[in-house]
């Protein structure tokens, strides 16, 4: 693998090596620290758009291990506006050993990875969000010891955290079940590239959760939709993960939001600090998923 563009750049024997990889990783982290595997490397990260987790679990997960990580954002770089994508590419991989990039379209972060020297991260596309899919997978894999075979169920807009939950759902073995309004629901081309048979796709929450182990939602506004905002608060209370939909899922259901949450929209207050929530779990995850990551992408890379 040298880019990390997409959940599928992993065969399903290395997204369990990696998620075994983050558990030895944070085990190691909290009794002791990390050793300085990546001394002397460099992350470049660029943000189009803002971040709190992908930022600072980046960096961080940079520091534990003796790397470094610097941040340029959206008006520093002006990425294919104040100089050609290949360009910055170019740049940046001269400067540092590794990319990581937010961007609004996702043909932005596959040109980066097209002229890049060096290792290429979605950091999150409009299509897509690869990183975020490795956390929840290691947030699943914590609550139930294995992935294989779970009923994995999202609720909401089917934007880029579907996207990589259906890829994750097929490399681990998932049933997914996805539960959005009419007009929201996931593109054929994404389906059909997919090609996966364990997937069903539902109008109706209380279907889509039934039996599910897994409830996950996500903000039903994406960066870069917000003139939409109105629109899509009439289209999408029905969708809401509350108490009554939890009823639905397997007793033993976790609930994970990608976050940021919007309480009171895609879920109440009441599931996202329940019992059933692992959301910051989620959320502390992106650090030690991404430590593995980061590893397994620079780690063989010379000192420089
Ligand atoms: N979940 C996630 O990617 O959060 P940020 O947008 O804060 O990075
Ligand atoms: N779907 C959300 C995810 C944020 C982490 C967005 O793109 O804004």
């Amino acid at each position: 693998m040298k880019h990390f563009l997409h959940l599928y750049d992993l065969s399903s024997d290395e997204l369990h090596n990696l998620l075994q990889e983050a558990i030895a990783l944070k085990t190691e982290y909290k009794k002791s620290g990390n050793p300085p595997l990546l001394k002397g490397k460099s992350l470049a990260m660029l943000f189009m758009k803002p971040s709190l987790r992908t930022r600072v679990s980046f960096e961080l997960a940079m520091q534990h291990v003796g790397g470094y990580a610097f941040y340029l954002g959206p008006s520093e770089v002006g990425l294919g506006q104040r100089e050609a994508i290949a360009d910055v590419a170019r740049v940046l991989g001269g400067y540092a050993h590794a990319i990581m990039a937010r961007v609004f379209d996702h043909e932005h972060i596959l040109e980066l990875a097209k002229w890049s020297p060096v290792p290429v991260i979605n950091g999150l596309s409009d299509y897509n969000h690869p990183c975020q899919a490795l956390a929840d997978a290691l947030t699943i894999l914590e609550a139930f010891g294995s992935l294989d075979g779970l009923k994995l169920a999202y609720i909401g807009d089917s934007n880029n955290v579907t996207r990589s939950l259906l890829s994750l759902s097929k490399i681990a073995g998932m049933i997914f079940s996805v539960a959005s309004p009419e007009g929201f629901t996931l593109d054929e081309e994404t389906l059909e590239q997919a090609d996966y048979d364990k997937v069903e796709i539902t109008y109706n929450p209380t279907q889509a959760v039934k039996d599910a182990h897994v409830i996950y939602t996500d903000t039903w506004v994406s960066m870069g939709q917000e003139e939409e905002t109105e629109k899509r608060r009439k289209v999408f209370p029905p969708y809401q993960v509350n108490a009554q939909l939890l009823k639905h899922a397997a007793s033993n259901a976790i609930v994970l939001h990608c976050l940021p949450a919007h309480r009171g929209d895609e879920i109440t207050d009441e599931v996202a600090d329940g019992p059933q929530s692992r959301i910051f779990q989620q959320a502390e995850n992106r650090l030690h998923a991404q430590k593995a990551l980061l590893v397994k992408l620079l780690a063989e890379l010379p000192e420089g």
